[in-house]
């Protein structure tokens, strides 16, 4: 780990004048993936620093969307979040790059990416957005749920309405794959899909089982379309006033949020297909064949990818193994 803990053991001792809140906000319940890494991220900054902060816990899109959240951490009012690389995708554009379909082939490459050079320089990014990124936490591979059918190839997504996140590259490849993608923030789905206004959405086993779509979905196509990754952040304001025990500790806290998302994902992805069936819901799983029908639809849109972000990135973060 790059970060420096030595400090902090010492810090946790240093009792504060008094304690400054920590407002964090996340799409959703405290029982998912978000609140594993929030309450992580908590418990480990009580472990180094002792009681100089205190969390506020805003679950469930609380204070609004993501996009909303983010741009309140902008401002300075809020100072925490765990958002979406879709939402961040419009703050940090080249984000869009790992949202690009089949492009991270597993967890494991996945989190290799993250962890390393590409990763950390995506964070970087962060600070001419006026946010400060700490780390990237996880959801895990995206799937398809819908209450038209089964989708088994590229012809059962025709005119399908599909919530997307507001992600332009999500956007192009439902399109090219003939579907009508529909991007809505995430507090509005549950109700669009209960009133018919859409078909279907797609999200990882994380949010299909903690948000219980299986409520408002009858199928659930498993085919791992897309990687999706999250991000610890904090506003600049906070991380502005901190000193560099307190910097260090928030680098270790997030470490930690890291550490839980992934293990609560890794747990979801084993146990969530059977708690969806139990719960109701129609499952399939594509074939490798099958898998490869989608990819190959999308031979256009990567031509449009590779323009936009560069076949040289793409190709680095392929050679990642
Ligand atoms: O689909 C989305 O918008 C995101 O995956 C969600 C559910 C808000 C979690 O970040």
């Amino acid at each position: 780990m790059k970060h420096v803990y030595a400090a902090l053991l010492c810090a946790a001792f240093a009792a504060p004048v008094s304690a400054q809140e920590i407002k964090i906000g996340y799409a959703l319940a405290e029982d998912s993936h978000y609140g594993a890494g929030a309450k992580a991220f908590e418990e480990s900054l009580k472990e180094s620093l002792g009681e100089q902060f205190t969390f506020r816990h805003f679950p469930s899109s609380g204070l609004g969307g993501e996009r909303e959240v983010l741009e309140g951490l902008q401002l300075g009012t809020v100072e925490m979040t765990i958002a979406s690389d879709g939402t961040l995708t419009n703050f940090v554009p080249e984000v869009g790059v790992l949202g690009i379909p089949f492009l991270l082939r597993d967890k494991d490459h996945a989190r290799k990416v993250l962890d390393g050079e590409i990763g950390e320089e995506m964070l970087a990014k962060f600070e001419d957005a006026g946010l400060h990124a700490l780390a990237w936490g996880e959801q895990g591979f995206r799937h398809i749920t819908s209450n038209r059918g089964a989708i088994q190839a590229p012809a059962d997504l025709d005119g399908l309405k599909i919530r997307t996140m507001e992600n332009p590259v999500h956007i192009e490849a439902f399109r090219a794959l003939g579907a009508a993608p529909t991007p809505m923030a995430w507090p509005e789905v549950i109700g669009a899909l209960q009133q018919g206004a859409i078909d279907g959405q797609e999200n990882p086993l994380s949010v299909i089982v903690s948000a219980k779509l299986n409520e408002v979905q009858e199928y659930l196509t498993l085919d791992g379309h897309v990687y999706s990754s999250t991000i610890i952040l904090v506003s600049p304001s906070l991380w502005g006033q901190l000193d560099d025990t307190q910097k260090a500790a928030f680098e270790k806290a997030a470490d930690d949020a890291v550490v839980a998302m992934r293990a609560f994902v890794d747990e979801v992805d084993a146990s969530g297909v059977e708690a969806m069936k139990a719960a109701g819901m129609e499952v399939n799983e594509l074939t490798p064949e099958q898998k490869a029908a989608f990819r190959d639809a999308l031979a256009e849109p990567y031509k449009a990818y590779e323009a936009q972000f560069g076949a040289d990135l793409m190709a680095r973060i392929q050679a990642v193994e």
